[in-house]
């Protein structure tokens, strides 16, 4: 178990809402929109595609502010440099969403990473709830993810705040997306930022995901 695992083993808190336990990895993804399993690419390298329902996102984000107020507050990461710090709600404290929204992952989002990248195999992830807001942080600055191979951003409350968006460095900007699209990027090209929030509080669904390629060619020059 590595250092950021045990932590999060001590932490460890039982979801209460039976009613986001009880989704299955069916419900969690909009079935019905006749373009899940397809991407766009919006920008060269960034990509978007149907991914969470929007009820799912409601439920989560409620849940997670529900969560954060008992003590498991919105927390700084203080492993990350100070310019790219936002509060951060870590699902791995709860496992049982945790594993539900990996399950939403290998099924749905996986193939994708395969076609586009040629990595087919799942390792783990890091999945938190992102805050910004004008009162505590706004927004980050440039940087390249550096937690996993592919960088996957959810937004869980578009249309409750103004500003935001993400600038991919000098190829533009991506204005906040429905609830429940996912934004997805290979983490080590694309250099990035989160555009300042002037009012309200933005929540993000924000995943890093690892993934190994076992389709190395060794004998290729
Ligand atoms: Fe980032």
């Amino acid at each position: 178990m590595n250092i950021e695992d045990a932590y999060y083993a001590g932490k460890q808190i039982i979801c209460e809402n039976k009613k986001l336990t009880s989704y299955d990895a069916s419900f969690v993804i909009d079935k019905d929109n006749p373009n899940i399993q397809k991407y766009n690419e919006v920008i060269p390298r960034v990509y978007t595609t149907p991914f969470l329902s929007t009820e799912f996102c409601k439920e989560l984000l409620e849940e997670s502010i529900r969560l954060s107020t008992k003590g498991d507050t919105f927390e700084v990461n203080p492993t990350e440099g100070g310019s790219v710090q936002v509060p951060e709600f870590n699902f791995k404290k709860v496992p049982g969403i945790y594993n539900l929204i990996i399950r939403a992952v290998k099924e749905n989002l996986v193939p994708m990473f395969n076609h586009l990248w040629g990595r087919p195999n799942y390792y783990e992830a890091t999945i938190q709830i992102a805050n910004y807001s004008p009162r505590e942080i706004s927004e980050i600055s440039y940087h390249f993810d550096s937690a996993g191979d592919v960088s996957v951003v959810v937004p869980l409350n578009t249309g409750e705040y103004e500003g935001g968006g993400t600038e991919f460095l000098n190829r533009g900007i991506v204005e906040p997306l429905p609830n429940g699209t996912a934004l997805f990027f290979d983490s080590f090209t694309n250099k990035h930022r989160g555009l300042a929030v002037t009012k309200g509080q933005r929540y993000l669904l924000v995943m890093w995901i690892k993934g190994y390629n076992y389709n190395f060619d060794l004998t290729r020059e």
